[in-house]
């Protein structure tokens, strides 16, 4: 968790596209041992249709795409516990 900044959101979408993609257990292993100052939220459309799982990480704004449940822990430990957005599973349209 990073001290002192405002508390961080994690938007996991649960509209159709992304629920067909296994939207529902990558919230679920979001929502498993919650993270303290980090808010888990089920969303709307994120406007990503077909690229999802889509998650979205607030304030800072950083996209995951095709997020399957397994990866959850790492985006869990390495970017909301340890401040560093995995590179790797970046959604590229807005992070090139
Ligand atoms: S259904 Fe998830 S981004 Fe549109």
């Amino acid at each position: 968790m990073r001290i002192g900044l405002e508390p961080q959101c994690v938007r996991v979408c649960q509209n159709k596209s992304c629920r067909k993609l296994g939207a529902a257990k990558v919230l679920a292993a979001f929502q498993a041992h919650p993270i303290i100052g980090v808010e888990i939220e089920s969303s709307r459309c994120l406007g990503q249709c077909g690229n999802g799982p889509m998650v979205l990480v607030l304030p800072e704004q950083v996209w995951y795409c095709r997020v399957s449940p397994e990866e959850v822990d790492a985006i869990k430990t390495r970017h909301l516990i340890n401040g560093r957005p995995i590179q790797s599973m970046l959604y590229r349209k807005f992070h090139g």
